[in-house]
């Protein structure tokens, strides 16, 4: 038995989105997705799928998308990506409800792996716009995003306290932290998303989001006061789960 994490499959079975404009990686990622998933995860294990699944907008847009997780050997938990329009947060009882058996949506709940819960919310981090000097140095970034930015890093951080709020109550106390963006921005050393994560001494966080060379670094990756973090993004693993725990 074990627990593997993916990130952003980005999906596209019923809308036109190619995905190989993005670099040769995502060349068939689908089929990669379903050859290496296959190869690791076996049905007693679980696959935490951490967000940007569907390109799809709306929920009959998806339902091929879903169907192949859904296939896909394991048991499959589903967290919310950015470019998840089909999963608003109020359906998530809804949807839990539709797939009952079949996919776990985790939003405002949590999932149970052993005697670890399984916590996570979207999560958000500024991008910028960030000014830069002509070495490519950071002089300054648009504050304005930056103070819409924090007022949604508060209501995920809302969401992701209610996750922990149900786990802790129902008696676990080992936890994995899943977040579809990176703990931090690339301005940060810490945030709301690291700070929980040492409170509840959470053994793993694991991300994803990040896409492209350029992007892998931009927050932590390996141990960091005591927490282990997992960058999981499809494209930077070329679409290999990713082990978290045996
Ligand atoms: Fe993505
Ligand atoms: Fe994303």
């Amino acid at each position: 038995m074990a627990l593997y994490a993916l990130g952003d499959l980005h999906l596209s079975f019923q809308v036109d989105k190619p995905m190989d404009v993005f670099g040769s990686v995502w060349k068939h990622h689908e089929r990669k997705i379903e050859k290496y998933v296959r190869k690791t995860v076996k049905d007693e294990d679980t696959l935490v799928l951490t967000g940007d699944h569907s390109w799809g907008r709306k929920l009959p847009e998806c339902r091929e998308d879903l169907a192949f997780i859904e296939n896909l050997p394991g048991r499959k938990i589903l967290l919310r990506g950015n470019h998840d329009m089909f999963w608003d947060e109020k359906k998530t009882p809804v949807l839990n409800k539709e797939y009952e058996g079949r996919l776990f949506f985790l939003q405002n709940n949590f999932a149970v792996y052993k005697d670890y819960a399984l916590v996570g919310t979207k999560g958000f981090t500024f991008e910028g716009p960030f000014y830069l000097d002509r070495w490519g140095n950071i002089t300054g970034w648009d504050e304005e995003r930056e103070a819409h930015a924090k007022k949604l890093v508060d209501r995920e951080m809302k969401r992701l306290r209610e996750s922990f709020r149900k786990a802790e109550e129902a008696g676990y106390r080992k936890y994995i932290m899943f977040l579809h963006y990176p703990p931090t921005n690339i301005l940060e050393d810490t945030s709301p998303f690291t700070e929980i994560a040492e409170e509840y001494h959470v053994h793993t966080v694991v991300y994803s989001h990040c896409h492209g060379e350029s992007r892998f670094g931009d927050s932590i990756r390996g141990e960091y006061r005591g927490v282990r973090y997992m960058l999981v993004s499809g494209d930077y693993l070329n679409f290999r789960p990713a082990l978290l725990l045996e």
